[in-house]
């Protein structure tokens, strides 16, 4: 395999870090290298609340994926998240320049430019500038206009934000654990990469991580993302009510939530008992297993409910591929079922997929936004001059990169 470059990505969650180094072969495949997680604690609901523990958690996925690999990470795409993201639609209008009337790639930049000269607060940063289709002389749904005759170029783009403070604090935090950033990418964004196929993102979908804090939701249609959010709950929601509902310590839900809830309420016997074990030794009690799936079911179904608000807030009137459901989370037992008959759509759980190397943990939904990440590095890739990147001079680097390449070929 020949290779074309070494990417890093970094997920910066709330209950974990995961950092991953893969390889992208010329023929953009994707090889997993080295592979880090360690627990996360310096995060509330994807944002950084305490920097010298997120600090410690970075350093220590790090280390973990370069002691792996053998190689040093010294730079990474790495992940956003938090209720802070917002997004929104913004045209951009241009007269085609005169000359030719033909349209050139300075008349779709303009075009950019107008589109992203929407009036963005300064708290805000911009994190991506999605171009979605173009309309020429009233003719909609161009994907390419370049060398089109016309008089007028109209540019639509979906523009991604999140707090200016929240991104300081998290680039403060990768900076002191010695990485430099190739480019902040919304998890939601990153997670799309890891499971959506182009097929589902022409149709109309979307995407929902579910972690531990944050849903991280992505809208696809016709190709490219038209609404991303994230919605303030996750499996830790779920983990405190069964928590409180059985007066249990937050160790002792968890894990009678992954090993024996469920949000399928069917499936349970009336009288099942579980018997409650602390650290692996048993605790000499005994709880329903209906009562706890019960309150899994009270509180994802109320999850998936705010889930279909926000689909239907986003002015989507039908998702044909549905809903996907990634994350930690997305794996409670009766999970898409339950999905399906709130959202009344398509539901699917889904993993990272289609990658070689040491993946043997990394095929789980827990980790699609860390292999999106290293995906939306390869695809930047793809579009771009491998040897400019290979040769590319510290400080340069991707991120820069994939906006040069951008500009070049929209
Ligand atoms: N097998 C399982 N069944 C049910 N839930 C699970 C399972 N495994 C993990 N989880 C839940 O998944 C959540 C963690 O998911 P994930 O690792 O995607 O979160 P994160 O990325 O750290 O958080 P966030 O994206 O919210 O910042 C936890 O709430 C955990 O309880
Ligand atoms: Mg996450």
């Amino acid at each position: 395999m020949e290779r074309e470059a070494v990417l890093v990505g970094i997920d910066v969650g709330t209950s974990k870090v995961c950092a991953l180094i893969g390889e992208v072969s010329r023929d953009g495949r994707l090889t997993i290298m080295g592979h880090g997680t360690v627990p996360a604690s310096g995060l509330k609901k994807g944002v950084v609340i305490n920097i010298d523990q997120t600090v410690r958690s970075i350093a220590d996925a790090v280390e973990r994926a370069e002691r792996l690999s053998g190689w040093k990470i010294d730079r990474a795409f790495v992940g956003v998240g938090g209720q802070h993201v917002e997004s929104l639609n913004s045209r951009g209008q241009v007269a085609v320049t005169a000359h030719h009337r033909e349209v050139t790639r300075e008349d779709v930049n303009r075009a950019i430019e107008v589109a992203r000269a929407v009036s963005i607060p300064s708290n805000r940063d911009v994190l991506h500038v999605e171009r979605r289709g173009f309309t020429v002389d009233g003719q909609e749904g161009v994907k390419d206009p370049l060398g089109m005759s016309a008089l007028r170029l109209e540019v639509e783009t979906h523009i991604v934000t999140a707090s200016a403070t929240a991104v300081q604090n998290l680039t403060k935090c990768v900076a002191a654990a010695g990485v430099k950033i190739d480019e902040l990418v919304v998890d939601s964004l990153a997670s799309a990469e890891a499971v959506l196929s182009e097929t589902e993102k022409e149709l109309g979908v979307a995407v929902a991580d579910i972690g531990a804090g944050t849903i991280d939701l992505a809208l696809f249609q016709d190709g490219s993302p038209f609404h991303t959010r994230v919605l303030p709950v996750g499996g830790a929601n779920v983990t405190n009510d069964v928590a409180i509902g059985l007066k249990t310590s937050i160790q002792v839900a968890e894990e009678l939530k992954i090993m024996h809830g469920t949000c399928d309420l069917r499936q349970i016997d009336e009288d099942e008992q579980i018997s409650v074990s602390v650290l692996g030794e048993d605790a000499g009690r005994t709880v329903s297993r209906l009562e706890v799936s019960q309150i899994i079911e009270a509180r994802m179904r109320e999850t998936f409910e705010l889930l279909r608000n926000e689909i239907r807030a986003a002015g989507v009137g039908m998702l044909p591929a549905g809903v996907i459901l990634t994350g930690g989370a997305s794996q409670l037992a009766g999970a898409a079922e339950l999905g399906r008959e709130v959202l009344q759509m398509p539901v699917r759980v889904a993993a990272p997929a289609g990658i070689g190397g040491l993946v043997d943990t990394l095929l789980n939904p827990s980790y699609s936004t860390a292999v999106g990440l290293l995906q939306w590095g390869a695809s930047a890739l793809a579009v771009g001059e491998p040897n400019r990147y290979e040769s590319a001079p510290a400080g340069g680097g991707i991120g820069r990169l994939r906006d040069a390449i951008r500009n070049i070929f929209p």
